[in-house]
């Protein structure tokens, strides 16, 4: 199968791109750029590509022109500004790459037709905050306090909106939440700013030590963004699917360090950044049931394993192995955990 990955310099993108390549499938990216010191270029992904178009999605043209080159059968949509604090430093940034940007790459589909299904990953943040306790399900309501949530529902809704108005290839959205895994190298992610200064001996202030988040293993959110594409393709699904971590996941940021640090060794450490921060959201979590049953999803890999995962990569890369390789080598262990 011809996979698009948008957002395959990013995090998330550089998994999946070996995830299905692991799979045999062929793997075509675009997006912009990778950061220096990514994941992408620690892997050397650029060889092993069958495209790799540097395309800002904002310019709808060079998107379509672009995706009809490439013809895939399957589009997995993740290129966007995914963060919090930088979407309050640049909303129109924000706006504009993850609004008119998922516009663009839903025209480039509709121009395009080899692609017969389509994954559009949003967040579990699309979901209006009302501080409920049980997790949110698919047709809770809308919302979003910061730019960034309030651009990801944005663009949540034009999906379905587009469905609605134009049908199309069998279209699905994905929602998850905060995913670890090495390899992220993010301004204000949790891992990446514990990693950074675990390595170079520094304590790391942590801005909301108590905030409770479900945590889960970039690998099983994206199996499971990749069980929707071939219920998807086979015609059987649609709508939007959350994909969270069991409720035994939901830790606080706190205790998450501590095991970090432990089992980085000696002499990493961290300390509350205490001050006034941005306003982040409280606990949210999703109720993946649907996935659960509809798709017979579920988490290979339970709390503590994925922080050994995360916090064994780190340290095995900055020992000097090579990231392809330890990164293959997790994704072989994840595909010997089940079939699901
Ligand atoms: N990492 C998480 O915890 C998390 C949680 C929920 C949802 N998500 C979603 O998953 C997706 C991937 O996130 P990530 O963590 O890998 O982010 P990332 O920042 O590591 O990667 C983002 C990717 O998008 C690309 N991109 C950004 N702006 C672009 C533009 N204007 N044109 C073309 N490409 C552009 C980047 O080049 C990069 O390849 C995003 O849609 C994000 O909102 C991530």
């Amino acid at each position: 199968m011809r996979y698009l990955v948008t957002g395959h310099t990013g995090f998330k993108g550089s998994w999946l791109t070996l995830l299905l390549q692991q799979r045999g499938h062929k793997v075509s990216g675009l997006a912009l750029d990778p950061e220096p010191g990514s994941l992408f270029e620690l892997a050397g992904l650029d060889s092993m590509l069958n495209d790799d178009a540097r395309i800002d999605i904002r310019d709808g043209e060079a998107t379509r022109a672009a995706v009809r080159d490439i013809a895939p059968d399957i589009v997995i949509h993740m290129a966007a500004q995914p963060l919090v604090r930088a979407s309050y430093a640049d909303p129109r940034w924000t706006m504009e790459t993850n609004v008119m940007g998922t516009l663009s790459v839903l025209e480039a589909i509709a121009a395009t037709p080899s692609v017969r299904a389509a994954v559009m990953v949003t967040t579990d943040k699309v979901y209006r905050n009302v501080g409920q306790a049980d997790g949110y399900v698919e047709s809770d309501a809308l919302g979003g306090h910061d730019p960034y949530s309030a651009s990801k529902a944005m663009a949540d809704i034009l999906v379905s909106s587009w469905v609605d108005s134009f049908g199309g290839c069998p279209t699905g959205i994905a929602r998850a939440g905060n995913v670890i895994g090495g390899g992220d190298v993010s301004a204000d992610r949790l891992f990446p700013d514990l990693f950074r200064g675990f390595a170079s001996g520094q304590s790391v202030a942590i801005r909301y030590p108590e905030a409770v988040r479900p945590w889960q293993h970039v690998l099983d959110c994206l199996n499971g963004y990749l069980l929707l594409a071939d219920a998807l393709l086979a015609g059987a699904v649609t709508g939007p699917w959350n994909f969270g971590p069991d409720p035994a996941s939901f830790r606080t940021v706190a205790e998450t360090a501590d095991l970090a640090a432990a089992l980085w060794g000696a002499p990493a450490t961290w300390e509350s950044a205490g001050g006034d921060h941005p306003h982040e959201a409280g606990l949210l979590t999703l109720d993946a049931s649907r996935a659960r049953e509809e798709l017979g999803w579920h988490d290979r890999l339970d709390f503590d394993e994925a922080i050994h995962w995360t916090v064994d990569w780190a340290k095995r890369v900055e020992a000097g192995d090579s990231a392809r390789d330890v990164t293959i080598a997790q994704i072989e262990a994840f595909e010997g955990k089940g079939t699901a």
